[in-house]
């Protein structure tokens, strides 16, 4: 098959579980069925099809280093992924990728990470989670700032208690809302209540954002008035409706760039000034 049929012919893929994160999303757990490794990096994405159905751009929620499986938190919000969330382990599903820019790994080796999720954008950023987990003495630290609506949105509840005990991690979560009669005693607030106690090592800091749109501008305030000033120190994910996957058909620009292939992660300072990118 040439490369270029490759990008559009979706290779075979077995579940080999499914377990539920919240009412409204789940993980699968995923294996190509040739037994290869999908060789991504964190912050790529695949796209998901089932046969007869359509296809949609899902971010790869587990780390490179696990090489027997790769695993996806998929929210039920239409065709494919209500579909998804019917199948059991052992159906098949296809895949193409994985696609996209990662984020940029070579950049945060000995610096202060700050990896901050709002909502659905726990999954991908889970992916360099545990890629840090794995080597966790080669990033000064690690500091975990999560967001969700409320205790039972919030995803990956068990590691976000195991991420606070690894050396050299530190991980904080908070909802938006406690609805009275909830059992959860974490904190109550928004993500920038969280991000006020972090202690910024301005000249050293990387900051990671991956979540809704309206998360970003505010936090980037934040970041900004913190000193997170120079180039290369804000990384975010955007999303945008996609189709391809492959920067072929426009479906996803943002001026002159492609979501799909010049992202989905970006630094800031290459998107800010673009119409519409944030
Ligand atoms: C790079 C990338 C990574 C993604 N990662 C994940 C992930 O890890 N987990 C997950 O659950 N979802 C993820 N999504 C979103 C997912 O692709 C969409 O929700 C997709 O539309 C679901 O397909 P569907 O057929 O179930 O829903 P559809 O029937 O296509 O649409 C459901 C609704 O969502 C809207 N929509 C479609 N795409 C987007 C988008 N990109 N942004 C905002 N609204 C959209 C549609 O207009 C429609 O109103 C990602 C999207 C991108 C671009
Ligand atoms: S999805 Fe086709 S160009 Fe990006």
């Amino acid at each position: 098959m040439t490369e270029e049929r490759s990008l559009y012919n979706p290779k075979s893929c077995r579940i080999l579980a499914v377990s539920d994160l919240t009412p409204q999303e789940k993980l699968f757990r995923l294996q190509l069925n040739d037994g290869s490794p999908l060789n991504h990096l964190p912050g790529q994405f695949v796209q998901i099809s089932i046969p007869g159905l359509t296809e949609a751009p899902i971010s790869i929620a587990s780390s490179p280093t696990c090489a027997d499986y790769f695993e996806i938190g998929v929210r039920k919000t239409g065709l494919l992924t209500n579909a998804l969330h019917r199948l059991q382990p052992g159906a098949q599903i296809g895949i193409r990728g994985p696609f996209g820019r990662p984020f940029q790994l070579e950049a945060l080796p000995g610096k202060q990470l700050l990896l901050l999720a709002g909502g659905c954008g726990l999954a991908p950023l889970r992916s360099l989670i545990q890629y840090c987990q794995n080597q966790p003495s080669v990033y000064a630290s690690v500091h975990i700032l999560y967001g969700a609506r409320s205790p039972q949105d919030l995803l990956f509840k068990d590691e976000l208690l195991h991420w606070k005990i690894i050396d050299h991690f530190s991980c904080q979560y908070t909802v938006d809302q406690n609805p009275s009669g909830s059992c959860y005693d974490g904190q109550t607030g928004l993500l920038t209540q969280l991000l006020d106690g972090v202690q910024i090592d301005t000249e050293n800091c990387c900051a990671v954002l991956v979540g809704p749109p309206p998360m970003y501008r505010p936090i980037i305030r934040q970041l900004r008035s913190k000193g997170l000033v120079g180039p290369q120190q804000i990384m975010l994910s955007l999303e945008r409706q996609m189709r391809c996957g492959v920067g072929k058909c426009g479906h996803c620009t943002i001026e002159h760039l492609s979501c799909c292939c010049d992202g989905p992660i970006f630094w800031l300072e290459e998107i800010e000034q673009l119409r519409g990118a944030l």
